[in-house]
């Protein structure tokens, strides 16, 4: 079977074309994986802009689809199906991709599967490795969530975590624009941090105590943990964003937090700024990597997957690897194409989907949340 990714959730328009393989270790192969990233667009917004996101997807969808199906020597009559992602996303850059999927589809009179967005990164890790060992837990940690999944058989994704509020790369984000680093932040920071001391500078551990907890979300699946536990594997990073704030008004710097102005590092040496990323780095790290191993272990996990934007952190992948293999746990990344938004993935859920008999049918709608089914 052939079928046609597309993927138009925030600032990627990306398709790719995957296949179904009669290997039964490895199920899918990628024959053509195309994006067309805006992030040079948004770069000087410091951010993603919604409304120029929607209209730049309605530019450039047709030559990235035509594009994935040249790359993959496919056409029109040897696609099978398609795969869309529905959401979670900017409602109007997921109506671009979910427009034109269901319109490919009609025309064809091929069967199209929506697809959650969080469900391709997770299986990115099963059309990158094969057949991982299962149960899993699986962290997708990216700009917009940062999620812990229990996956007990293929196909079926638990909720058992996930950030009270900001994701890690938003964190990443913000930290990069108070040092004027630009958009997207994970990659300057990443690099910086490599030249830093990741002791040089004391940022808190975020800790849920007792005090600060509210009951968890109901959507999540904490039944899976005993009763004093149900927080084991949530999140938070918006105090370690304001520990950063606070730290560079005690250096001096005037932080600007507004939207279009990346602050200026101003008495900051370069010295200072490779410092203080590889400070916040590794406490995000330890944090990412420190529970989803404690939440691995009380939910019987026999790996972990570690997958969305975040995942192509170095230290990230360095230390949960590292940390697996001290365990005896396997950890499983997908490569670096693969672990930021791309249509491959959205495609691989679509065939999952669809070897579990879960076609859509043709009136489902973009929605900007949507819980993971
Ligand atoms: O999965 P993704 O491409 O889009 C979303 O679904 O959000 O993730 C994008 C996020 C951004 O916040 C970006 O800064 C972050 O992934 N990111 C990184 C790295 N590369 C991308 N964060 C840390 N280190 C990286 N090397
Ligand atoms: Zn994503």
């Amino acid at each position: 079977m052939v079928i046609l990714g597309i993927e138009t959730s925030c600032d990627e328009t990306a398709a790719a074309v995957v296949s179904t393989t009669a290997d039964a270790s490895r199920l899918w192969e990628i024959r053509s994986n195309v994006i067309a990233s805006q992030a040079d667009i948004h770069r000087e917004w410091g951010g993603v802009v919604p409304e120029i996101a929607s209209r730049q997807h309605v530019r450039d969808i047709c030559g990235v689809v035509e594009r994935a199906m040249a790359d993959a020597g496919v056409a029109w009559n040897g696609i099978d199906a398609l795969a869309v992602t529905q959401g979670p996303g900017l409602v109007g850059s997921l109506l671009v991709g979910v427009s034109f999927a269901k319109a490919v589809a009609a025309s064809l009179e091929k069967p199209v599967v929506a697809v959650h967005h969080l469900a391709g990164h997770i299986e990115s890790i099963f059309l990158e490795h094969g057949n991982i060992q299962l149960p899993a837990a699986v962290l997708v940690v990216s700009g917009g969530h940062t999620s812990l999944y229990f996956v007990p058989e293929p196909g079926v994704y638990s909720l058992v975590g996930r950030t009270r509020d900001d994701a890690a790369g938003e964190a990443y984000d913000k930290v990069a624009k108070l040092l004027g680093l630009g958009y997207p932040g994970g990659p300057p920071v990443d690099k910086l941090a490599r030249q830093g001391d990741d002791q040089a500078i004391d940022l808190p551990r975020t800790r849920l105590t007792h005090a600060d907890r509210n009951p968890p979300p109901a959507d999540l699946a904490t039944s899976l943990f005993p009763p004093g536990l149900k927080h084991l594997a949530e999140f938070s990073f918006s105090g370690l964003k304001t520990a950063v704030v606070r730290y560079l008004q005690e250096r001096g710097v005037a932080v600007s937090t507004g939207l279009a102005v990346p602050s200026d590092a101003g008495p900051l040496s370069p010295k200072d700024v490779a410092d203080i990323c590889a400070s916040f780095q590794r406490v995000v790290v330890e944090a990412l990597v420190d529970r989803t191993f404690a939440a691995a272990a009380w939910l019987g996990a026999r790996s972990i997957g570690i997958a969305g934007g975040v995942s192509a952190n170095s230290r990230l992948r360095q230390d949960a690897v590292t940390r697996g293999e001290h365990e005896g746990l396997p950890v499983f990344v997908p490569s670096i194409k693969l672990s930021t938004d791309n249509a491959a993935m959205i495609a691989a859920a679509g065939l999952r989907k669809l070897q579990r008999g879960e076609a859509s049918a043709l009136d489902f709608n973009a929605e900007a949340s949507l819980a993971i089914k």
